[in-house]
């Protein structure tokens, strides 16, 4: 309300979030979180094996350096592009939210940012003084000790920004107490980061057997020693996965039924809930048999099929995201502010002034038989934009379509009027309907309008904004 609503019409705004965010969770855990212990351990382990007179020891080394390089190139292009996209994106996108988390987690984003950039300068130690460090045993542990300051600061960076993603599924004592402190030992801090931790191992664990497959073609000797030992680090941290999903997961139930105001909406969630349990165990299952093959068959593996493993678990992870989005809807902080950016305790004011006289950026401060469509517009972009487009992803004109006309009727306007004030009973994950009633008759008249046309309607980055006549006074 306070912002220009930026909007895009065609993907939606939730997919260009959602794109960059797990893109960037996929290369962080990944690469960045599972992978850096694991590189470090492997340079330790030829560290040892150089030290007792072992040849293999430089092949640790040379195959650890190797993956490094993949790790480097991708997490400091790529992961560091798409962190900074997830911020730009979500201030545009959703400014209100990211403004009131800046303002409860100032210090944990202040410390994360220290950690961050600690990380930054010790990757391009790690990295660039690799070869370097090769000289003797002494420059080689020292190496190692960065290896292993890496790999704590990245986990710590991780660890600090769940405390805040956890805090947006479920704000715990914060609503009543307001401070840091419990905004981010919130309840689902905890399992979040314990079923995070060792999926970003596992992660790591199948990224390295592509590499092993990709970087240790002829010396299969070699290759056999790296697959089994992969395969060790995969048997220690795959169980964990396990319960620590079981733990995640048996946590959001109680919390998400207790919201879930209708029975439709519960079985729905409930068979959402269901598949994913299976899911997760599917995917577990997959995941070792794969392990297993590539530990003691690998003569016979081809080097695409070492992908699948990778694909699996991008596929869990980007799974287990869309999950918890999808549960924390309709808010996005948790019982604070909704996911349209208005806050639960501004309702009551908006739904007896309405929403257009409060807002900031909107051509019409209130409707009148006149400005129907244009205010109907405005109040489609304060309250439903954030979600749905006019024609294209979620479309809002398809949903009532399929709602009220699905044989093709002309939609009903009284129907639809009727709707509107009660959508959050039917469908829990969207919030209730933040305007009064003749913003309701103004957003219908809208909405019928453009269910004549097909044309894309872009947001304030397109059409420049109006400040309300009532915030020029
Ligand atoms: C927080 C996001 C969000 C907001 C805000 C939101 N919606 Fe929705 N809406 C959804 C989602 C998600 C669906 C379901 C999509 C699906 O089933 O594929 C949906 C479904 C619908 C449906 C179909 C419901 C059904 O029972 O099939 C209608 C109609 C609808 N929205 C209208 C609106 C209108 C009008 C607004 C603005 C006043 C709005 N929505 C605001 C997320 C939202």
């Amino acid at each position: 309300m306070d912002f220009p609503i930026f909007h895009l019409d065609f993907f939606g705004d939730r997919l260009l979030i959602a794109v960059i965010a797990v893109i960037h969770v996929i290369i962080n855990h990944g690469l960045a979180v599972g992978f850096l212990p694991l590189i470090t351990l492997m340079e330790y382990r030829g560290y040892k094996a150089s030290k007792n007179g072992f040849p293999e020891g430089e092949k640790w080394d040379n195959l650890a350096y190797k993956f490094m390089f993949v790790a480097f190139v991708i997490t400091t292009t790529f992961g560091a592009l798409t962190g900074v996209g997830i911020w730009f994106s979500a201030a545009l996108i959703s400014p209100a939210s990211i403004g009131s988390l800046i303002r409860i987690f100032f210090m944990a984003w202040f410390i994360e940012w220290v950690i961050f950039m600690l990380e930054v300068i010790f990757i391009m130690i790690y990295f660039l003084t690799w070869k370097k460090s090769n000289k003797d045993f002494a420059a080689k542990k020292k190496h190692i000790i960065a290896g292993t300051a890496l790999s704590i600061f990245s986990w710590l960076t991780m660890a600090i920004i769940v405390g805040i993603l956890g805090f947006m599924m479920n704000s715990g004592s914060w609503v009543e107490q307001k401070s840091l402190l419990t905004g981010f030992t919130n309840p689902m801090y905890l399992p979040q980061l314990a079923f995070r931790t060792p999926m970003a191992f596992v992660m790591a664990g199948s990224i390295a057997f592509f590499l092993t497959f990709l970087f240790l073609r002829k010396d299969f000797d070699f290759k056999k020693i790296v697959l089994k030992n992969i395969a060790y680090w995969m048997f220690i941290w795959t169980p964990h996965v396990f319960f620590a999903g079981i733990y995640y997961y048996s946590l959001i139930p109680d919390l998400m039924l207790a919201n879930l105001p209708v029975a439709i909406a519960t079985q729905a969630f409930q068979q959402w809930y269901d598949s994913l349990l299976y899911y997760l165990i599917a995917a577990i299952i997959v995941s070792m048999l794969f392990t297993v093959w590539f530990a003691f068959k690998p003569k016979r593996v081809p080097v695409f099929a070492a992908i699948i493993p990778i694909l699996v678990i991008i596929v869990t992870m980007g799974t287990f995201e869309r999950f918890r989005e999808f549960v924390r809807k309709p808010f996005v902080l948790e019982d604070y502010m909704y996911s349209n950016q208005l806050l639960l305790d501004d309702y009551k004011i908006f739904q007896n002034d309405g929403v257009l006289k409060h807002a900031t950026y909107t051509s019409t401060p209130e409707v009148t038989k006149e400005n129907m469509l244009e205010a109907g517009k405005n109040v489609f972009d304060i309250t439903c934009s954030r979600c749905h487009t006019h024609h294209n992803v979620n479309s809002v004109v398809r949903k009532f379509e399929k709602l009220f006309s699905p044989n093709g009727e002309p939609l009903d306007k009284q129907k639809m009027k009727d709707y509107i004030p009660v959508m959050h009973k039917g469908r829990y994950y969207m919030p209730p309907f933040p305007g009064n009633s003749p913003e309701t008759d103004a957003l219908v008249e809208y909405i019928l309008s453009i269910q004549k046309s097909d044309i894309n309607i872009p947001g304030a980055q397109v059409n420049g904004v109006q400040i309300s006549p009532l915030h020029l006074k």
